[in-house]
């Protein structure tokens, strides 16, 4: 480790844009694991609802853990979110760079480009900013998929009159993992 941070200063003193590349791949490495822990926390929360309480249990997880899970993730600078433009709250409505990638990525499904392994990431107006595809699996049609039984639906338009994360198919683009940090001082 302190070779490395050797290298990077050595490399620093050498070539500033070099370092800032380091950085920024640093950062992209931390963003990509908070998502991915946002992602395993809330699926093994879900799953463990869905076995006990059912569908309607399950429900109360993604509107409760869901977003506690984000803001117990959401430290050190750092903010976890999910975005959707057709989204089931609200709250999860995308910004206008997140609202780009999202449009990005359907462009690259429409191409039928694989979207899997695709990160973006940049620096913009002093922050980090990372988004990353979330895809509609197997248990996601229950409560986001065209048919939907009658009794999740009915728990759902209770909570969410305003619903617009229903009608996915099997591997559609269902919205993306937002990361953001905010920098001490904005990168040049
Ligand atoms: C038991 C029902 C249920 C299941 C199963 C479910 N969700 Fe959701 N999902 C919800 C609810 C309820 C919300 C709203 C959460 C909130 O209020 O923040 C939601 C919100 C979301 C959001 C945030 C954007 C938005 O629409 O507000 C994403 C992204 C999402 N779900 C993806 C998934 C994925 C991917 C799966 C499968 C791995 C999945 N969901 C499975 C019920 C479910």
């Amino acid at each position: 480790m302190l070779a490395l941070r050797t290298l990077i200063l050595f490399t620093a003193l050498l070539s500033p844009t070099l370092y800032a590349e380091t950085k920024s791949a640093n950062l992209e490495t931390q963003a990509a694991e908070r998502a991915a822990e946002f992602a395993t926390t809330l699926k093994s929360a879900l799953g463990a609802a869905i076995k006990q309480g059912g569908l309607v249990e399950g429900i109360n997880v993604c509107k409760m853990q869901a977003p506690a899970i984000a803001e117990s993730l959401s430290t050190d600078g750092w903010t976890v979110a999910r975005k959707s433009t057709k989204n089931r709250n609200q709250n999860n409505q995308p910004d206008d760079w997140e609202a780009e990638k999202i449009a990005q990525l359907l462009d690259m499904i429409r191409n039928t480009e694989s979207i899997d392994n695709v990160a973006f990431s940049t620096n913009k107006d002093g922050q980090f900013r990372f988004a990353k595809a979330i895809k509609i699996a197997p248990v996601c049609l229950n409560c986001h998929g065209q048919t939907i039984a009658p009794e999740v639906k009915q728990v759902l338009s209770e909570h969410y009159p305003n619903d617009l994360a229903t009608g996915y198919r099997l591997g559609d683009l269902r919205g993306i993992f937002s990361i953001t940090k905010t920098l001490e001082t904005p990168e040049p």
